[in-house]
Parts: structure tokens; sequence; C-alpha cells
């Protein structure tokens, strides 16, 4: 076969990139005490799909070919660091002094991946998964990735610290990366995912007994996705950008990129939610409405079917009441629609890559956001 016929393969075009991840990440996860240690690492030994670091390796190489800042070239000095942080103890001082080698002018290094961007890689995969012992507190799940949740497997408040802890240990590393806008970009990216789940346990603006389908309650729905979701998506790729001295158009588009596949993300998401078993996902299925979230399927259901106003109201908290939603939204195009509102965002996404040089990332790139579609967990 010619190289055009052969299937893109993501993850193949940044394999060594991702090659030392899992173990990188468990290496900033370490911890003296044993417990913590455990349940700090818990989440890192099912294999997660990486889908962040993945689209961080991808942009950082894709824009690696894009027009410079001018202010470039930066003293690479006070951007690359040490790949092997020394494993902290946790009687130790958590703040050894922070190695940054010249690692880009080190002979052999051949990589258009910087050091600092792999790091992004592994940072935006520890906010993810933080945010995810957090939220199997607060949705009560009791299975991720496929194997008992944190929380079922060592209690809420062991995994509430864990997540706290990877949060710390996030942070420590971004500092190291010597650059304030990023540092900024993602302390932002916490925020936004506390914000979005705050949004989410309200499904409106206003709290109503029945209220009626507006342009306005579905506004507030995709601001909350973009919170929780794209958000840490859309500023890493920005992130991954600036590391990269990428000039500010290039920029933009890295975030517009991220933005708008985020937003496809969590579409699908939403839609496998009710598309899906348990089973198929590795995590309870049919999980939002059993939480009283009204999301994309049910929203574009509801604007046809005003009856699901007064279930919306109260939450599907009667007896009865989830399945009759469920019912609904099974009768109307509320799952079409939403699969061809997030096949939209996933061509803005592509459309945002259009002034990047043709490269194998471009395509990565482009894959994942085709991906985002066909995706079946
Ligand atoms: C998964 O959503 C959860 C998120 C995308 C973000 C959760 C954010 C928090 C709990 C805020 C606080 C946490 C931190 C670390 C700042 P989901 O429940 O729809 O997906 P699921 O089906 O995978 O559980
Ligand atoms: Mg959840
Ligand atoms: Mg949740």
């Amino acid at each position: 076969a010619t190289k055009s016929e052969l299937p893109i393969d993501p993850l193949r075009i940044v394999a060594k990139e991702m090659k030392h991840l899992t173990g990188n990440i468990r290496q900033l996860l370490g911890s003296g005490h044993p417990s913590l240690d455990r349940v700090a690492k818990y989440y890192t030994q099912s294999e997660g799909k990486h889908v962040r670091p993945l689209i961080v390796l991808l942009m950082s190489r894709a824009t690696s070919l894009c027009p410079k800042a001018p202010e470039s070239p930066a003293p690479q000095t006070l951007v690359a660091i040490d790949s092997s942080i020394s494993p902290l103890n946790v009687l130790a001082d958590a703040n050894p002094s922070s190695p940054h080698a010249d690692f880009s002018s080190q002979p052999g290094s051949e990589s258009d991946v910087l050091p600092s961007q792999r790091r992004l890689a592994e940072i935006t995969e520890l906010i993810h998964t933080a945010s995810l012992l957090h939220d199997d507190v607060i949705d009560h799940s009791v299975s991720r990735r496929g194997s008992p949740s944190a929380n079922f497997e060592f209690g809420n408040k062991m995994a509430v610290l864990a997540g706290d802890f990877l949060l710390g240990r996030a942070s420590v590393a971004l500092a190291r990366l010597r650059n304030a806008e990023v540092v900024e970009l993602l302390a932002t990216v916490i925020a936004n995912l506390v914000e979005g789940e705050f949004m989410q346990l309200k499904n409106t603006a206003r709290d109503e007994r029945n209220p009626q389908w507006s342009e306005e309650i579905f506004t507030y729905y995709l601001q909350k996705t973009y919170l929780k979701t794209a958000s840490l998506i859309s500023k890493s790729c920005r992130a991954a950008a600036l590391l990269g001295r990428a000039d500010a158009p290039t920029v933009e588009s890295a975030y517009s990129y991220g933005k708008n596949l985020g937003l496809a993300f969590q579409l699908v998401d939403d839609m496998l939610d009710y598309t899906k078993s348990g089973s198929d996902l590795g995590k309870p299925a049919g999980a939002d409405l059993e939480l009283g979230l009204a999301t994309a399927p049910l929203l574009f259901a509801w604007k046809s079917t005003p009856e699901l106003g007064i279930l919306v109201g109260r939450k599907f908290g009667q007896e009865g009441d989830v399945q009759r939603a469920r019912e609904l939204v099974y009768q109307s195009d509320g799952i079409e629609q939403t699969r061809a509102l997030a096949e939209d965002y996933s061509q803005q996404a592509i459309a945002a890559l259009n002034n990047f040089p043709d490269s194998e990332a471009k395509d990565g790139l482009i894959e994942m956001a085709m991906n985002t579609l066909k995706r079946q967990k």
C-alpha cells in the first residue's frame, strides 16, 4: 500500500514520547507514606485512553513547524526540565532543588517535542486523573476504567485526599517549567474544573419547579461543558504552543482546536451515557439521569417535548422519572442532534488547523478529531 492508504494512528506518531508517560507520572506521585503512594497511583495502573497527553504531544509536534514568536529564541535552560524528578519522600521537604538542565542542546535529542512539552503532557494527565478521583466521589461511582473506583476501593476520604495530592504534585511539576503564562493557564484549568462541576450541580441557572426550554439553558450547558472538559484540553494545547515559542496566531489556533475538540469529546461522552452499556464503557452507564443531570440528548429532546420540563425541575427524583425521561429521549431525535452538534465541533477543530503546515502530527490531530465521533467508550 502507498503511504496515503495507510490508516493514521495518532498514538504511533508520538509513541516515542508516550512511552515513558505512565512511568514518569508514577514517579511524580511517589510518596513515602505507603498507603498514600498506593491510592495516588491507583488510577495509573489501569490504562486510561491518555487522550489529553496524546493531544498535547501531537500539538507540540504540529506547532514545532509553525512560525515562531518574534522574541524567540528564549533561553531554553529555563524551559527544559529534568525528566526524572527524584522520588519525593513524605518526610522530606517536598521541594528539592529544581533541576532544569538544558536538554534541547544535547546531542541525540532530535525529537521535535521539547522536554517541557512532554512534562506538560504528564501534568494534563495528572490534573485529569485528580478530577476523576474527585468526580467518582461526587458521583458515587463504583467503577472506573473497568475496575473498582478509588472511592469504592479506599473510601471517600482517601480518594479526595489522593486527588488533592495529585494536584499538589502537578503544581510542583508545573512550577518547574519556569513559564508563568503556562502556570497561569493550568492553574485556571483547575479552577475551571471546579466551576464546571459547580454549574453541573444545577441543571439551569435558576431553580424552578417547572422550567421552560430556552436557548439560555442550552448556553448554560455548553458553558458548563467548556469548563468541565474543554478547558483542560484547550488551555493545554495553548500551553504546548507557548512552550514551543509559537507565534500568536498559532497559539490561538492551538487553543481553538482544543476547545472545539473538547466540546465534541464531552458531547459524545454525554451521548454514550445513553447509548452504551456499563460493560462497554467500563463505568456506570445511564448515570447522568440517575444523578439528576440533563445533558445534550435530553436538552434537545426537551425542546420538542415540553413535558420533560417538570422532570428536569425535580431532577428526575420521583419514582419512574428516570425511566420516563429516558423513553422520551429515545423517542426524540435528541441523540441524533447531539451527534450532529459533536460533528460540527469536530469539524471546527479540524478547520482551526488550516494554517498549520502539512505534517504527520497535523494528520494525527485531524484523526483525533474524527476518532472522537467514532469512539465507543
Ligand atoms: C468527569 O465527568 C469529570 C470531569 C470532567 C471533571 C470533574 C471535576 C471536578 C470533580 C472538580 C474538582 C476536581 C479537581 C481535581 C479540580 P463525568 O462525571 O460526566 O464523567 P464520567 O462518566 O467519566 O464519570
Ligand atoms: Mg462521573
Ligand atoms: Mg461527574
